[in-house]
């Protein structure tokens, strides 16, 4: 099993959420699955640049040898490719303003390349991936229902992304509500944890 881990939270490992979760989660999934291999990919540590034209440029096969998209090229190419080869991608997203990090985004940019992970169909895009994802998320508020649910642009859009690339199977995990107090913090934490658990029980 190869999994790829993507932590986009702006905290520590101390402090995030989301990163303990991943860490977690990604523990476990290696104890369940011996010799699986993790790619790891900090996006904040290592930021990608927003894309731009060069990076629709640097895919076309006619321009393959210009000297001036080789890297724009490489650096996609690289990242599409670890999505292509991961059978399980873990991904730890915090909610800012109501939706993913803009680094989160900045990676989405790079791997839904038509033709490499979706193709536009008469029926609309299909996917040429296939896996699993977990989704890790956490937010201040609580948006799984209740008043804020209209404003969770966070779990249904890496839904959407990960659905259109062509993964079957998404398990979403949420640590919600931690600005509301230690209290409600612990409780979100460990509704988590066990979530994890659980999920990882069966993998
Ligand atoms: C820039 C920024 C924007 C945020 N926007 C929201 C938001 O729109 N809604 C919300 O409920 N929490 C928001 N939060 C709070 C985080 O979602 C929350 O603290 C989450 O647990 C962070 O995950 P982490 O601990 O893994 O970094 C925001 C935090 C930051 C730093």
């Amino acid at each position: 099993m190869k999994i790829l881990h993507l932590d986009v939270s702006a905290s520590d490992v101390a402090t995030s959420h989301t990163r303990r979760l991943t860490s977690r989660l990604v523990e476990r999934l290696k104890e369940a699955n011996s010799g699986a291999t993790v790619i790891y990919r900090d996006l904040v540590a290592n930021q990608l640049p927003h894309v731009d034209l060069t990076i629709l440029h640097a895919w076309m096969p006619e321009n393959a040898n210009d000297p001036e998209l080789i890297a724009t090229l490489g650096r996609s190419k690289a990242l599409v490719d670890e999505l292509k080869a991961a059978d399980v991608v873990v991904v730890g997203s915090p909610m800012y303003n109501f939706t993913v990090p803009s680094t989160l985004k900045t990676w989405i940019d790079h791997v839904a390349i038509a033709g490499q992970t979706f193709s536009y169909t008469a029926e609309g895009p299909q996917g040429l991936l296939s896996g699993r994802a977990y989704l890790v998320l956490s937010s201040g508020g609580i948006y799984s229902e209740g008043a804020s649910a209209g404003n969770d642009h966070l779990s249904g859009y890496l839904e959407a992304v990960f659905r259109t690339l062509g993964l079957e199977q998404i398990n979403v995990i949420r640590a919600e509500g931690v600005a509301y107090g230690p209290e409600q913090d612990r409780a979100a934490m460990e509704a988590a944890i066990e979530r994890i658990e659980e999920l990882t029980a069966a993998a």
